[in-house]
């Protein structure tokens, strides 16, 4: 078998078999493929595309290209919640310890994260003290003695998408349905569930911009699960303006405290509680959304869910006096307030441009080496549809730099677009995909 051959059949329009692609990925990794001819080979994929089982063989090539975590132990309906990404989602910080509260036991590797804000893992690490770096014994033991447990991803999981991606960020060829298909569920599929619920977000502030494109994704990711017996339910939601109030690392910490207290944003428990009851659902516990609901909003209420926060971050090493004190989470040297220069409504409030003001305080980093400030952020208190008066704060930041400060502060104006007339309040949850 030639590369170029492969190559070929791919510029043409042709499907590869399952030698071809596994012929590739092997190729890839043990260097006997060039990186130039695995970058012609995105780039014909980007423009030919993928058939769904083709999708199929190359994500199962890539999720058994390394390590695959063994869940086997903690039985048989292990459920995985992933999202695709957007600004102020934080719902796995809340999702872990709430579903381990009604009995789910919940096992999640996250990433740190490049970009506008850190990854879960980045916000967990907030805590001073918190390990996120568990060997696998470790991160299985936990589940089983206290029912959740959230680790990073070892070095070894899925080593074919760390180098598909890096060539697909310099090829301009990320932008390919099927290869971030293949990308997300083949990283679901290593992690060791049974049952995968992606959280596929479009809008501003997210991967995908339009609706049509998280439909397209979420069709490709749920046959690429019916092809490998692995049930994966993709609830599409809206990333027009951020999810919740809070966006940056450790004040993101500081809203789930308060939403596993039950009183978080509305939108945020919303989301939490569908995602939870679904999960739920797949996993046999209840018979419909709504039963399943109700049993995890029973969970935020009694203060069970929060207890199993604490208990989670007290077996990873994190400093308790954090989770019982959580203003110490966001104790910048200065704070900032943003307020409305009119009256109206909060027509639009662009999650981009929100993710950027995030930024400039340093919440994100641009190269992995990077620091990031753990205590700055935003705190969002007006967004879309509510009325306001002028001199109303619309949000206040938290920086450690003068200059930074108000440096978000003048991006973050820009994200508000106010107007006479109240506008819908946007939906937030749009629709469910899932194979027949
Ligand atoms: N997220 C991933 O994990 N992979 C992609 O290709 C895009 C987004």
């Amino acid at each position: 078998m030639k590369m170029i051959d492969i190559i070929a059949a791919k510029k043409s329009g042709n499907a590869h078999a399952q030698e071809e692609i596994n012929f590739l990925i092997r190729g890839m990794l043990d260097g006997s493929i060039a990186d130039y001819q695995i970058s012609a080979w995105l780039m014909a994929v980007c423009l030919k595309g993928m058939n769904f089982e083709e999708s199929y063989m190359l994500t199962d090539a890539m999720a058994y290209s390394g390590d695959v975590i063994d869940l086997s132990s903690l039985g048989s309906h292990i459920v995985d919640k992933h999202s695709t990404g957007g600004v102020g989602d934080k719902t796995t910080l809340i999702l872990t310890p709430l579903l381990a509260a009604a009995g789910v036991p919940v096992a999640k590797l996250s990433g740190r994260g490049l970009g506008f804000t850190g990854g879960t893992i980045d916000k967990l690490e907030s805590i001073p003290g918190l390990r996120t770096s568990l060997s696998n014994d470790e991160f299985i033991n936990q589940v089983k003695n206290i029912g959740a447990a959230i680790a990073s991803q070892t070095a070894n999981l899925v080593p074919a998408d760390k180098k598909l991606y890096e060539l697909r960020d310099v090829t301009c060829t990320v932008d390919s349905i099927s290869l971030i298909a293949a990308s997300v569920v083949s990283k679901k599929f290593a992690a060791g569930a049974n049952t995968i619920i992606l959280d596929v977000k479009f809008g501003s502030g997210a991967f995908m911009k339009t609706l049509e494109e998280a439909e397209e994704l979420s069709v490709t990711m749920a046959e690429i699960g019916k092809r490998a017996g692995k049930p994966v339910v993709c609830v599409i939601t809206s990333m027009e303006q951020p999810l919740g109030n809070a966006i940056g690392n450790g004040i993101e910490v500081f809203e789930s405290i308060q939403t596993l207290n039950n009183e978080g944003p509305e939108d945020l428990t919303e989301l939490c509680l569908y995602l939870g009851a679904l999960s739920l659902l797949k996993a046999g516990k209840v018979k419909d959304i709504e039963k399943g609901k109700e049993i995890l909003r029973e969970k935020l209420i009694d203060g069970s869910a929060l207890e199993k926060f604490k208990q989670m971050i007290i077996a990873q090493g994190g400093n308790i006096e954090y989770i019982e004190n959580p203003e110490k989470l966001i104790d910048t040297k200065f704070a900032f307030e943003l307020t409305a220069e009119s009256s109206g409504y909060v027509n639009k409030l662009d999650a981009l441009t929100v993710a950027k003001a995030s930024k400039a305080l340093g919440t994100g980093r641009e190269k992995k080496e990077d620091t990031i400030d753990y205590t700055a952020g935003i705190l969002l208190n007006k967004k879309t549809g509510d009325k306001i008066n002028k001199g109303d704060l619309l949000a206040k930041i938290y920086s450690n730099s003068i200059e930074s400060g108000h440096n978000s502060r003048e991006i973050l104006s820009h994200a508000y677009q106010i107007s006479s007339d109240k506008p819908e309040k946007p939906e937030l949850i749009i629709k469910v995909v899932e194979s027949a």
